[in-house]
């Protein structure tokens, strides 16, 4: 071997072993994967090509000088997930605590910059003690360098942040401006103040997982969209994810073969909708009859469970579900329904997934806490989303379509392109007992009566001919031939043409 070589060898070898034997075994006590063993685990075997595996900080204060590891805690590069191109970087905690120097932010940049150029995802896999204490502003500088790229990349490639470890301070605001997060029970966490500082200011006593772990993220804020047991079960889910997506906003969906028939039916959907309808059912099974082999990816399924949004194929290709769930609060719009709800239609308008939604929504939820913490701001972004989204939108009401969720969720109005219902579809402006109890007051007291009237009300309105015979609905379908005329549908829309009016951006009720 010449001597060059064995240089760059030791080089490499150095390089790979980052912060040393012991942080590694410390790293691994915790539970956690290397930065190295993730990039193995997320991108096909033998595909990573990392990049600036040299680099080194360029700090001098407080003793750095004389100490650099090559890398400076962050490892860069592309490889493939399932043959497709995406950009990575994962952070090594084993070195500096994973913190962020203005180099190693260059490193983050760089390969950001080359996915915008490629039009290719970008992940992040973050593990990091945040800005590089001993750098000060030049860290924060480079925080801001990233964060700029990420409102760059937003809505052109897909950005997806995998929470690891520490993700503290300013730090967390480079995830939170990408379009999903991943986080791992127990080993990762994310908060603007640490434990301590709130203890100091608010005299509160809370444990690093109790304030920003995986569950209260994925639960009660939706900062974070999945949680997960352990690394790999993550950095698996991360490669089904983002084999779903396009690469980019221009390439379209990715289309994967599939052997589950287009026009398979699915004679059980004929009798999901229960007899009464007072009595809830579960939209998981409808979606996952719809969809090419049963295959479901869900989107935050553990915070505004009343709203089902999530990834799946049909004939091979991508599509974004939407669903009200009538076993979460019947089915009912709340402001975090309408939060997640919206945020996902504009990811999927955004990179041209056709939207396919299930309505069964008996309005929006009434009460001072849903007024008073603005329902009327955040129902209005879900409108808003359906309103400008210009994706192939078809819709399919199973039972209760009404008021003015009937309107917020794809109807034909907002320029729905196949709006169908099923015979069980009751499409008015509210319940037939809340109606009869309006309009009909002066009968309050004459039970009989108001049992008449509101029989009256529901052989009126509780069906979907009414709305069909305005040309509201396109077809009243059989149940069992949903997936059929779903894959016909959107067969039909593939080429669709729709522009909004030229515009800088619009003005999102935030
Ligand atoms: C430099 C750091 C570091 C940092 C950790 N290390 N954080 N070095 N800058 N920010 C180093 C430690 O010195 C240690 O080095 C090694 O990383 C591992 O850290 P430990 O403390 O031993 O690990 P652990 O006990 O697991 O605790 C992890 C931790 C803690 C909770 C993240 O290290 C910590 O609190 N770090 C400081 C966090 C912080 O305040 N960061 C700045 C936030 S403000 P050795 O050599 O011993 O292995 C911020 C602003 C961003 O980020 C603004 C953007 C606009």
């Amino acid at each position: 071997m010449s001597a060059n070589i064995a240089e760059l060898e030791r080089r490499r070898a150095a390089a790979h072993m980052g912060g040393g034997e012991q942080r590694i075994a410390a790293q691994h006590a915790k539970g956690k994967l290397t930065a190295r063993e993730r990039l193995d685990v997320l991108l096909d075997e033998g595909s990573f090509e990392e990049l600036d595996m040299y680099v080194e900080h360029n700090a001098v204060d407080f003793g750095m000088a004389g100490q650099t590891v090559p890398g400076d805690g962050v490892v860069t590069g592309s490889g493939t997930i399932n043959g497709r191109l995406v950009y990575v970087y994962s952070q090594d905690f084993t070195v500096f605590g994973g913190s962020l120097s203005e180099r190693h932010a260059q490193k983050i940049c760089k390969i950001m910059d080359r996915a915008m150029k490629a039009g290719v995802p970008i992940i992040g896999i973050n593990d990091s003690g945040g800005a590089r204490i001993q750098e000060g502003v030049a860290s924060l500088a480079g925080y801001t360098e990233v964060f700029q790229r990420n409102v760059l990349a937003s809505g052109v490639v897909p950005q997806l942040s995998l929470i690891m470890g520490p993700c503290a301070g300013g730090a967390v605001y480079s995830p939170a401006m990408t379009d999903f997060i991943f986080m791992v029970k127990d080993s990762s966490y994310m908060f603007v103040t640490g434990p301590e500082v709130v203890k100091t200011v608010t005299n509160e006593e809370v444990t690093q997982e109790e304030l920003g772990g995986a569950v209260v993220h994925t639960t009660k804020t939706s900062v974070a969209d999945c949680a997960f047991e352990n690394d790999i079960e993550a950095l698996l889910a991360a490669r089904d994810f983002i084999s779903l997506l396009p690469s980019d906003n221009r390439s379209g969906v990715p289309e994967l073969p599939t052997e589950d028939p287009w026009d398979r039916l699915e004679d059980s959907l004929d009798t999901l909708v229960p007899a009464s309808a007072n009595q809830p059912y579960d939209m998981h099974e409808l979606v996952r009859k719809v969809l090419d082999e049963g295959e479901f990816f869900e989107i935050a399924p553990n915070h505004a469970a009343n709203i089902i949004c999530g990834f799946g194929r049909v004939e091979g290709r991508t599509v974004g579900v939407v669903a009200n769930q009538p076993m979460v609060l019947a089915g009912v719009l709340d402001i975090n329904a309408s939060r997640k709800a919206a945020r996902f239609v504009r990811f999927c308008d955004a990179f041209e997934i056709p939207i396919v939604t299930f309505v069964d929504v008996p309005g929006f939820l009434p009460g001072t806490a849903q007024e008073h913490g603005g329902i009327i701001k955040h129902g209005a972004k879900l409108l808003f989303a359906y309103a400008e989204a210009t994706v192939p939108k078809i819709t399919v009401i199973t039972r209760k379509a009404y008021g003015g969720a009937y309107c917020v969720m794809a109807s034909s109005h907002l320029r729905g392109d196949l709006n169908y219902a099923w015979p069980t579809a009751e499409i008015a402006v509210m319940g037939a007992k809340g109606a009869v109890e309006i309009i009909f007051r002066s009968e309050k007291d004459d039970p009989d009566k108001i049992a008449a009237r509101t029989k009256e009300y529901e052989d009126r309105f509780a069906n979907p001919f009414v709305a069909a015979s305005k040309g509201f609905i396109d077809e009243v379908i059989y149940p069992h031939s949903t997936r059929r005329r779903i894959a016909l549908g959107l067969r039909k829309l593939r080429n669709k043409q729709l522009e909004n009016p030229w515009k800088k951006h619009d003005n999102l009720p935030l």
